[in-house]
């Protein structure tokens, strides 16, 4: 499954990219935007072990993003479970060499369109640190709303932060 437009792809994960997301990774300015589960320093072995517990999905959740067929990042959906399993959780991150050429809004708009489609998805949701305005620039620019703040939720490299929540809605299903 590969979702293209114009000179960004998004294309299943490969073990093949470890070494290029190993070096794109390792840096506090992607991960102080992300939870601690993205670690920092990032290693090779972490991300021999993230593309090994995600290349090959059926269905595919976990894209890489290739920019001119160079592999430049990852965008991903975490289904929900339960009553929320027409929702689900978008994340991303670029590379710092690729920052600020539209890549990310495209490839949210790529991946939430075949998550419409594709995966029967109603509702597409994310929390944003309070001091990301790049990210929350990216969600506004395709059309995700502001849904409210989650006062002093996230406690991150030893501070409390407020995480902002942005939502997407189906157009089937969005009453305005
Ligand atoms: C957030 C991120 C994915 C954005 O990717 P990108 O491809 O650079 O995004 P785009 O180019 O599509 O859009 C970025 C927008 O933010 C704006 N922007 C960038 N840095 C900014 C800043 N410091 N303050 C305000 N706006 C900023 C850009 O000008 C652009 O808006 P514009 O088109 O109106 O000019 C990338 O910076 C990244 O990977 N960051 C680290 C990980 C991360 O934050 N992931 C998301 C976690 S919620």
């Amino acid at each position: 499954m590969e979702l293209k437009s114009g000179n960004i792809l998004l294309r299943p994960l490969r073990l093949a990219d470890a070494e290029r997301l190993a070096e794109l990774a390792n840096n506090e300015k992607i991960s102080v935007n992300l939870r601690d589960g993205f670690p920092h320093p990032y290693t090779l072995d972490d991300a021999k072990s993230f593309l090994q517990r995600f290349s090959g999905q059926e269905p595919i959740t976990f894209f890489g993003i290739d920019y001119n067929g160079e592999y430049a990042g990852n965008i991903s959906l975490v289904m929900g479970q339960d009553i929320y399993r027409k929702s689900a959780e978008i994340g991303y991150f670029l590379g710092e060499p690729y920052w600020n050429k539209g890549i990310a809004t495209t490839a949210v708009n790529l991946i939430t369109e075949y998550a419409y489609n594709k995966l029967g998805i109603i509702r597409i949701h994310t929390g944003i640190f309070e001091y990301n305005t790049a990210s929350m620039r990216v969600l506004e620019k395709c059309g995700f709303k502001k849904e409210g703040v989650f006062s002093k939720s996230v406690f991150k490299q030893n501070n409390i932060w407020d995480e902002i929540r942005y939502a997407k809605i189906n157009p089937i299903f969005d009453k305005g």
